[in-house]
């Protein structure tokens, strides 16, 4: 396994199709046996219709990285936040209609960077295989490249989603938890979604890359109780460095969630959350629960087998939530508007 992950890591540089594939075959056919279930996706479901289009998407992908590598984190968060809200039909993708205001223009989706990039891929897409390849593939497709190319783990997805048409800034309230959430209110959301409290761990593992607002934690350094007071439960070593990048009430600076290895998909996060350096409670709280805190204290030691394998089961499933598919839905020719 240690040697299948320096030739990913490598092809990742290299940027070679063949050998970017080809690795993988193992992992993909045991992503195969365990998917076959319930869900109506599959594993390359274009490979008929648009047999190219999950390297088309790779090669934008590396184009668009290579110019703004800090959008790995937003693509990342981007399939999460669209699953989450009445399943991954890319509604976070359409633009607010009507007076009635998008997911996108929702609170917990504004800071989110890099929506008009996807018309780019898109359009790509329908130059090759015009009203075929749905939006809310092209999202796991690039959360997935993002993961690829931060030197993560590779792995095969399902697809054959089809897009949605609602998208309404209110329907993510109680879906998309706030960075204040304790661990109960994580694992009910998720439990609700189909998914468990280690697929909480293993996909708060994503914060191993990309930024935060200073806005999103800084009330835990300046105003935590609403008493001017600090939240005892950071590392207080770490106090000193935070509120430096963060000064109260800035809501523009971004710092990373791992810092240091912001653009390198590790173990880092986990080393961090269990030093109590996890800048949002979300994060901390998983040390409040003996089955995430056993995970995350695994990491510590651990190499990175363990969490890139649970990471590629935990993103397909996710894949799966309330997913469109078959006659359902449409394919949008452009991903900020229905048909
Ligand atoms: C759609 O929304 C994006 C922001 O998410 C904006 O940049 C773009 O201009 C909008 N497109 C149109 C045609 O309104
Ligand atoms: C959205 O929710 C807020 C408060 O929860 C409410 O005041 C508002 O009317 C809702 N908007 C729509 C369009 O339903
Ligand atoms: C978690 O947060 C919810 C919502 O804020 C709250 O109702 C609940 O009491 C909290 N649970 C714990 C264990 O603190
Ligand atoms: C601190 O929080 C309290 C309660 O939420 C709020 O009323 C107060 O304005 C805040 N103080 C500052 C300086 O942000
Ligand atoms: C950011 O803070 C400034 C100054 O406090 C304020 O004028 C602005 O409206 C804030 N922006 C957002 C997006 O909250």
């Amino acid at each position: 396994m240690h040697t299948e992950d320096s030739s990913i890591v490598w092809s990742a540089k290299k940027m070679s199709y063949v050998a970017l594939f080809r690795p993988m075959v193992p992992l993909a056919l045991a992503l195969l046996l365990i998917g076959s279930t319930g869900a109506q996706l599959e594993y390359g479901f274009y490979k008929n219709s648009c047999p190219y289009a999950e390297f088309i998407v790779f090669e934008e992908m590396t184009k668009i990285i290579a110019n703004a590598p800090f959008l790995t984190g937003p693509f990342l968060r981007m399939h999460y936040h669209d699953c989450f809200v009445h399943g991954c039909d890319a509604s976070l993708l359409l633009n607010s209609t009507n007076n009635i205001p998008a997911e996108k223009d929702a609170p917990p989706n504004l800071p989110i960077r890099g929506y008009d990039v996807i018309d780019g891929i898109k359009a790509k897409l329908e130059i090759a295989c015009p009203g075929i390849v749905s939006c809310a593939d092209i999202l796991a497709m690039i959360a997935r490249d993002s993961v690829h190319l931060t030197y993560g783990p590779y792995y095969a997805i399902e697809t054959g989603r089809r897009d949605g048409s609602r998208s309404v800034a209110n329907d993510t309230q109680g879906n998309l938890q706030p960075p204040t959430a304790n661990f109960s209110t994580l694992a009910t959301t998720f439990i609700q979604k189909g998914l468990t409290a280690k697929d909480l761990v293993v996909l708060s593992g994503a914060h191993t890359i990309g930024h935060s607002l200073c806005s999103s934690f800084s009330d835990r350094l300046y105003n935590f109780t609403g008493h001017l007071d600090l939240d005892p439960t950071i590392d207080p070593t770490y106090v000193p460095e935070l509120k430096c990048e963060c000064k109260p009430n800035d809501n523009t600076t971004r710092v990373e969630m791992d810092p240091g290895s912001a653009f390198n998909f590790d173990l880092g996060y986990y080393k961090g959350v269990a030093r109590r350096r996890g800048l949002f409670t979300s994060d901390d709280t998983l040390l409040d629960n003996p089955e995430t805190k056993a995970y995350i204290e695994r990491q510590v030691m651990a190499t990175p087998d363990e969490f890139f394998k649970d990471f590629a089961e935990s993103m397909v499933k996710m894949g799966r939530i309330q997913v469109l598919t078959h006659g359902q839905g449409e394919i949008r020719k452009r991903c900020a508007f229905v048909n």
